[in-house]
């Protein structure tokens, strides 16, 4: 076997997804929405694994941290409070010979227009990227409201509520998973800056004098989840923002980026954000989010550090990090080498002849009933493409029943990484799967 270098590239990553039924764009048969996906029955189960593995960190970190789920929908005084109204935008300008669209940080308007080769710009404009909705039936009792661009601030907006009811104290987190959405300018390389996204935010409330280091406590946690998740630790890097980069809130900022083929990209934010947003609700909603420290018999507003990823954009990474292409006797057998605990099929029955499919159906049913693993039944095309078919969705194992398995209660399991098989008992299964997919 030998391994093609460098073969991966976001093409073979776009087809993969809509062939195994990863990811499709939204109402594609309508032509579709610009920056907008859905997820298939694959892409639905890995983004499952995805939200499971970074739940499970938070639960393991050792800190406190409770979930929470907020509205989607904002009203306009939550977002002028939070500043999004007034600096949550991108400055945009036009060709105005072929009518595209640009960011312009993204592009050199010293040169002609990328698309028709002509240098006719609009002057640059700011654009927010809010989405605006109208809600209530007529039209005097509608009032604004917008589709919330990160998850945070349904977070810090109900602080009190959450660590009054759970009785939380400071230090403790607030972590949610959620949709976002966001009215990019230029939605780009595919699921990389989508228009609407899911975002697993954690929010830490501590005291401002131990803010830094708790800063240092989640980066090293954050390391080591990304270091869990099987990635090539050698194509993250940590690289903090320059204090013309940092966002409207950030006093200190770290973006945990990942090498695409396309650069270096931010999969991850981690901001030491102060006390700005519980201090900025405080004054616009004139509720004080400040605590009571029972010791020194004073109030103090709490300091946030937080972590925030994108489910899709690190899905995106995981896949290309997983994937690769290994010539086997003169042919491309294409492999997604993810982690078995994001791998959205965990092993696939596979009966040898079809005179056997009604064995192997019921062990896959007797599997399932037996453990909550994610199981598939591959019954159709050679022995062969079926391996193939289950390497091009990262599946980690493969069971064969044949014609011994009716005779002897064994069968073949197969790994997927080293393709080595080895004949094992049936009643032995579970154990062999817990092992290998590491669950205990
Ligand atoms: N609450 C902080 C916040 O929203 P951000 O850096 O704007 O910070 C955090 O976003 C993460 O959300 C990013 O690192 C990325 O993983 C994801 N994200 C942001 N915008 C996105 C988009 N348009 N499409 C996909 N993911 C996005």
């Amino acid at each position: 076997m030998s391994i093609s270098a460098n073969t991966v590239s976001l093409e073979k990553i776009i087809a993969l997804c809509k062939r195994r039924g990863f990811v499709y764009q939204a109402a594609e048969i309508y032509g579709g929405l610009n920056g907008v996906y859905d997820f298939g029955p694959l892409g639905a189960a890995m983004k499952a694994n995805i939200r499971a593995a970074w739940t499970k960190a938070l639960k393991q970190s050792g800190k406190d941290v409770v979930f929470f789920e907020g509205a989607i929908l904002g009203p306009e005084a939550e977002w002028e409070a939070s500043g999004h109204l007034e600096g949550f935008h991108d400055p945009m300008v036009d060709c105005t010979n072929c009518k595209h669209r640009f960011r312009a940080d993204h592009i050199d308007l010293a040169k002609s227009c990328p698309d028709c080769g002509l240098k006719a710009w609009t002057s640059v404009r700011n654009f927010n990227l809010m989405f605006k909705t109208a809600v209530g039936a007529t039209a005097e009792s509608t009032s604004h409201a917008y589709l919330r661009p990160e998850t945070a601030q349904a977070i810090f907006v109900n602080f009190k509520n959450i660590m009054t009811s759970s009785r939380s104290k400071i230090p403790f987190g607030i972590a949610q998973i959620g949709k976002a959405f966001r009215n990019e300018i230029t939605p780009r390389q595919f699921l990389f800056r989508t228009r609407e996204f899911e975002q697993m935010e954690l929010e830490y409330f501590c005291q401002g004098a131990h803010a830094l280091q708790d800063l240092e406590f989640w980066l090293e946690q954050r390391k080591q989840f990304y270091n869990n998740l099987q990635i090539d630790m050698t194509k993250i890097r940590f690289r903090e923002h320059a204090s013309d980069e940092l966002a409207h809130y950030s006093s200190r900022c770290l973006d945990v980026e990942y090498e695409f083929p396309f650069g270096w990209k931010e999969l991850e934010g981690i901001a030491y954000r102060g006390d700005y947003d519980l201090s900025r609700h405080t004054k616009f909603s004139g509720k004080d989010l400040a605590v009571f420290d029972e010791e020194s018999k004073q109030s103090f507003m709490p300091h946030v550090v937080e972590c925030s990823v994108g489910v899709d954009r690190l899905f995106f990474t995981l896949l290309f990090d997983a994937y690769r292409e290994e010539i086997l006797d003169g042919e491309t057998r294409v492999v997604l080498k993810l982690a078995p605990e994001i791998a959205p099929v965990k092993a696939a029955i596979l009966p040898l002849q079809k005179q056997l499919n009604s064995q192997a159906e019921l062990l896959y049913k007797q599997l399932s009933l037996n453990t909550d693993y994610n199981l598939d039944l591959d019954n159709s095309g050679s022995i062969g493409k079926r391996y193939r078919r289950q390497d091009e969705i990262g599946t980690p194992l493969c069971i064969t029943y044949d014609f011994e398995s009716e005779a002897d209660q064994t069968v073949t399991v197969r790994n997927r990484d080293t393709m080595v098989q080895t004949r094992v008992k049936i009643s032995e299964l579970k154990n062999i799967l817990d092992q290998a997919l590491r669950k205990n």
